[in-house]
């Protein structure tokens, strides 16, 4: 792990686990009150169409990390290939979020503004903290040397990167199932194949998976706390989702299919 960290990042880290920590607790008593748990939102104030929430609240990510990298950062760090890869990653999922996942969204669930805005603010703290650890505090090493250091960096930038792909692949595969399930008619229905003969919440598994990746490929701490605060967050989601299907299809839900972990949880 990549301890080269000024007090500022591992300051950012921390509020990142504490920020998963209590909205997961939250979550607990309150569902946040968007898509299933939506109906709701009436007593969360005003909302606005889902398409245009999702593409200002997920936005910043890729606008602020960008922005605090090319401007933060000396030309070591910026013309760095390790840090450019890491960089693309991180804006290339949140371009595909903001921009193409809200023009091809079914959902018809208004969003409350409440909502959009904690999410927003979470992008633009998460964007801000992985483009200043990029700019100012990840490696400077060239890849192309042949000793130990860069041989490791190799490696865990090649299983972190595969990893990432993985988890970003089922995350999109499981969203398009989603999406097909309300091609025909409004209402929910049990989501069949894929990774949803093992858990409920396929979609949040495979995102788990991505940041789990490139947390494994940037070998850095601001990088584990945002794997750690999505598995919190999307993982006490999942299992709501998960007491939701069983609590609406009863019977019909299959019996061996777990929330969010195949198998185990
Ligand atoms: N990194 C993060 O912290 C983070 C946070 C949140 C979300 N995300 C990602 O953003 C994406 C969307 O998140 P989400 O929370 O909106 O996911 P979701 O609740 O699973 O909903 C995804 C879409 O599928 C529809 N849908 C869900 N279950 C359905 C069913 N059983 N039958 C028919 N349609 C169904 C939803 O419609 P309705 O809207 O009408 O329910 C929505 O349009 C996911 O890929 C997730 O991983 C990431």
């Amino acid at each position: 792990m990549n301890t080269k960290t000024d007090t500022e990042v591992w300051y950012l880290s921390l509020g990142l686990v504490v920020f998963g920590v209590t909205a997961s607790i939250l979550q607990t008593y309150v569902s946040a009150p968007y898509g299933k748990f939506s109906s709701t939102h009436r007593s969360w104030g005003p909302s606005i169409s889902p398409k245009l929430g999702w593409l200002l609240m997920e936005s910043p990510a890729f606008y602020v990390s960008a922005a605090v990298f090319f401007t933060q950062s000396d030309p070591a760090h910026r013309y760095n290939t390790v840090n450019l890869l890491l960089l693309s990653l991180f804006i290339f999922y949140y371009l595909v979020r903001s921009l193409v996942y809200p023009l091809l969204m079914t959902s018809k669930q208004p969003m409350p503004i409440v909502v959009m805005f904690s999410a927003w603010f979470f992008c633009a703290y998460n964007g801000y903290l992985q483009g200043i650890y990029l700019a100012k505090y990840s490696t400077t090493e060239s890849l192309t040397t042949t000793d130990t250091t860069s041989t490791l960096t190799t490696l865990r930038l090649t299983i972190g990167t595969l990893l990432f792909f993985v988890g970003w692949y089922i995350n999109q595969a499981s969203d398009h199932q989603l999406r097909s399930l309300k091609k025909h008619s409004d209402g929910y229905k049990i989501p069949q194949g894929g990774m949803f003969q093992y858990v409920s919440a396929a979609n949040y598994l495979g995102e788990i998976i991505e940041w789990c990746g490139y947390a494994v490929a940037s070998w850095s701490i601001p990088a584990l706390a945002f794997a750690v605060f999505t598995a919190l967050q999307l993982g006490r989601r999942g299992l709501s989702y998960h007491q939701w299907y069983q609590q609406k299809f009863k019977e019909e839900y299959p019996k061996d299919r777990k929330a969010i972990i195949p198998f185990i949880l």
